[in-house]
């Protein structure tokens, strides 16, 4: 899968990709990055990139022919979705992530100073996208967190020891704790089911943390998962110790 990248910071994602299981994608050419620098496309000695915004107020906005004319030095094909990372975009989510990985090819376009002139948005944007209710100083880091989340859904980036298929989100469950070596840290002791070998029960163990989890620090995703008849009992006798020993507190 191919990830076009039009910033004024070209650098900033080829280091930051370089790292890792994203490194090695692209290292193998699983993934292709390719960062334009929009300042290539100033077009004047200095290499200005923005201007006063009309009718006043603070900060600079990028100006609409540079933008333009590094997006047409890419060469994609018709239809391929342009991304542009903003605060006013749609969440970003699991979900969306998905989609954006059955593509061939995306463009993301990083944004600066107070914005990007709204006539070239409105001819090369075809889909507005934010990180969450803050704002960046760039658009960079979003499209670097775009770029990951979606680049280790493609197949071959993900190692088989890395498999994406038992995750948080997937059906929109937390994932479960996990425990490593040393069996007992600071005194507290890994939970004996992981010891026991029984895989079924081990199963069991984890998708009730999973559960639980999910009940208590997303309750909102909780909502939306679907339990099994069994599940759902589990759940309800875990709800019911718990406040019942809440009230004995
Ligand atoms: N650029 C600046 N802030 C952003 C955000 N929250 N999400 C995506 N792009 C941004």
């Amino acid at each position: 899968m191919k990830f076009s990248v039009l910033t004024l910071f070209p650098e900033m994602i080829h280091q930051t990709l370089s790292y890792s299981i994203l490194g090695r994608a692209i290292g193998n050419g699983v993934l292709t990055v390719d960062a334009v620098d929009i300042r290539d496309f100033a077009g004047n000695k200095h290499n200005r990139v923005d201007d006063y915004p009309y009718g006043g107020g603070c900060g600079m906005v990028m100006q609409p022919q540079p933008v333009f004319d590094a997006f047409s030095s890419l060469s994609i094909r018709p239809g391929t979705k342009v991304i542009y990372l903003t605060p006013q975009g749609k969440p970003f989510c699991q979900k969306m992530a998905e989609e954006f990985a059955k593509e061939e090819e995306l463009v993301l376009l990083c944004g600066h100073y107070e914005g990007i002139d709204e006539r070239v948005l409105e001819e090369i944007v075809t889909d507005e996208v934010s990180l969450g209710d803050f704002v960046l100083t760039g658009g960079e880091l979003a499209a670097i967190a775009v770029i990951d989340a979606v680049g280790r859904l493609v197949p071959g980036v993900l190692g088989k020891e890395e498999s994406a298929e038992e995750e948080s989100f997937a059906g929109n469950a937390l994932e479960y704790p996990q425990y490593t070596r040393p069996p007992v840290f600071h005194g507290k002791e890994v939970p004996p089911v992981l010891l026991s070998g029984h895989h079924q029960k081990i199963a069991q163990w984890r998708r009730m943390q999973s559960l639980i989890r999910t009940y208590h620090k997303r309750p909102d995703l909780y909502a939306k998962i679907e339990l099994t008849a069994k599940e759902k009992q589990n759940m309800e006798e875990y709800i019911k110790d718990l406040h019942q020993t809440k009230e004995e507190e």
